[in-house]
């Protein structure tokens, strides 16, 4: 981490001169670990919108100009290239494999894709209507309980083969909550498919019947993978490095950022933004939800909309519009309602005042959820499929915390506006 200058600050008449910390690329930022010692104050920033929690090499966002880097690889660049495991590999090793590292990496994830056999008891103990989400976050949790042998967060093989599984059997958990959710059995991975072949497979194919898995829908499936994998700093994968800090085994810190994920305002927005543009249904409708969004005592949001980080296009939700266009074609709906409505949609909101003043664009979130309707999931199994994709950007992001010297617990402080103290009152004086 490269000192250049100091910024200098006054506090209650006394002047301090913080260190200010020069990245590779992006914005610089000012060391205040020294602040409360000397000044006795603390810096007040509620969702982090100025804060750099860490220093990281595995992704950079510029939000001014619409960039996604994976360790320094364009994000548009990789999709078109790559494929999803080598990205995984990426992620996790910093540089990008020869053909004798991918296919060892390939293999030893395609030999971990198996869960223990007794964890198929685990989905019995739920309803069959429960969200995907409830149980993934369980049985993720849960293999700390059979993977007690790679729960050493200080043994760097054990951290290594943890890493391995989470990505391999991640799918599998997915799909066995997806089948459970709709009573049919689960189904076994197989090694002879691809990453994205197999999780179609374990999703979509009953022991009745042949499934062909369609090449084309794999790799679209393979592609939203990898668009999904990392994000820098976001809400889960803070929540996986602030759990992480604790020395807390790595399945309960991917169970915490799946936890995370959940919510509407972050990986649950792919499933709110379908059930919003079905919601509005025809574009004539369009105008009415432009005038809720814009409302300011009207809690409606366009889901699928706006960003902390993007005030520009989201790179990758340009990747996922030409994917839909892709993806529809080949399953002979490309007039599909939904897709017309998203499409007027953003054209609409893209030429009005408000979103653009407050440079609301699509984000990753806005046209995820139309393939993969049309690939044949339900909105319940869009974010599964979401903390699928980004659990290698989580155990990237948790390795990489673990092995810097200076990582420490995490431990926010407040800005106190409670009660001054006072003395108790016996309830027969209150
Ligand atoms: C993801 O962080 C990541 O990188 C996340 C992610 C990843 O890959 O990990 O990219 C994935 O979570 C994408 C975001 C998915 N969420 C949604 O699509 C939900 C809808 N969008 C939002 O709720 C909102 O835009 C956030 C949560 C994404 C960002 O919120 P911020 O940065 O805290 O911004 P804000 O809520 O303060 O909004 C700024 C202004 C507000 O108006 P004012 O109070 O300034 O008048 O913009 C308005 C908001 O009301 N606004 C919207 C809006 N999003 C923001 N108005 C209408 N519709 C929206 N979608």
């Amino acid at each position: 981490m490269a000192e250049t200058r100091n910024a200098r600050i006054t506090v209650n008449g006394k002047d301090l001169d913080l260190a200010v910390l020069t990245p590779t690329v992006g914005p610089e930022c000012v060391d205040i670990r020294k602040l409360y010692g000397q000044a006795g104050v603390f810096t007040f920033d509620p969702g982090f919108t100025s804060t750099a929690s860490c220093e990281s090499a595995i992704t950079y966002i510029d939000g001014d100009q619409g960039e996604l880097w994976y360790r320094g690889y364009p994000i548009d660049q990789l999709a078109e290239k790559s494929h999803y495991l080598e990205v995984c590999y990426l992620l996790l090793n910093g540089e990008l494999p020869d053909s004798a590292q991918l296919a060892q990496f390939e293999n030893i994830i395609t030999r971990h894709t198996m869960v223990h056999e007794q964890m198929h008891r685990f989905f019995t103990g739920f309803r069959r209507d429960a969200h995907p989400m409830a149980t993934m976050v369980a049985v993720v949790g849960a293999m700390s309980a059979f993977y007690h042998d790679s729960t050493d967060i200080n043994d760097e093989k054990q951290r290594e083969i943890a890493s391995h599984r989470l990505i391999a059997k991640l799918p599998t958990i997915a799909a066995m909550a997806y089948k459970y959710s709709i009573g049919q059995p689960f189904v076994y991975p197989k090694n002879d498919l691809d990453y994205a072949s197999n999780f179609l497979n374990m999703c979509f194919s009953v022991p009745a019947e042949e499934y062909r898995v369609d090449p084309a829908l794999a790799r679209a499936m393979d592609r939203i993978f990898t668009l999904h994998a990392d994000h820098e700093q976001n809400a889960s994968t803070s929540t996986v490095r602030l759990a992480g800090s604790s020395g807390a085994n790595p399945f309960a810190c991917i169970a915490a950022g799946i936890a995370c994920l959940w919510g509407p305002a972050h990986g649950g927005a792919n499933q709110a933004a379908l059930e919003m543009l079905q919601q509005i249904g025809s574009v004539d409708r369009i105008p009415e939800f432009i005038a809720r969004a814009k409302d300011k005592d009207d809690p409606f949001r366009l889901m699928g909309f706006g960003h902390r980080v993007y005030k520009n296009f989201d790179p990758r939700a340009k990747i996922m519009k030409e994917s839909a266009d892709e993806v529809l074609g080949i399953l002979g709906v490309e007039n599909n309602p939904t897709l017309q409505v998203a499409k007027e949609l953003e054209r609409i909101a893209l030429e009005d005042e408000y979103f653009i003043s407050k440079k609301l664009y699509p984000n990753v979130d806005f046209y995820s959820g139309i393939i993969l309707s049309a690939m044949g999931f339900p909105t319940s199994m869009f974010t599964p499929i979401f903390a699928l994709s980004r659990t290698v950007g989580w155990i990237s992001q948790w390795k990489e915390m673990l092995g810097d010297p200076d990582s420490k617990i995490g431990r926010p402080r407040q800005l106190y506006v409670g009660s001054g103290r006072r003395d108790y009152v016996d309830v027969a004086q209150r």
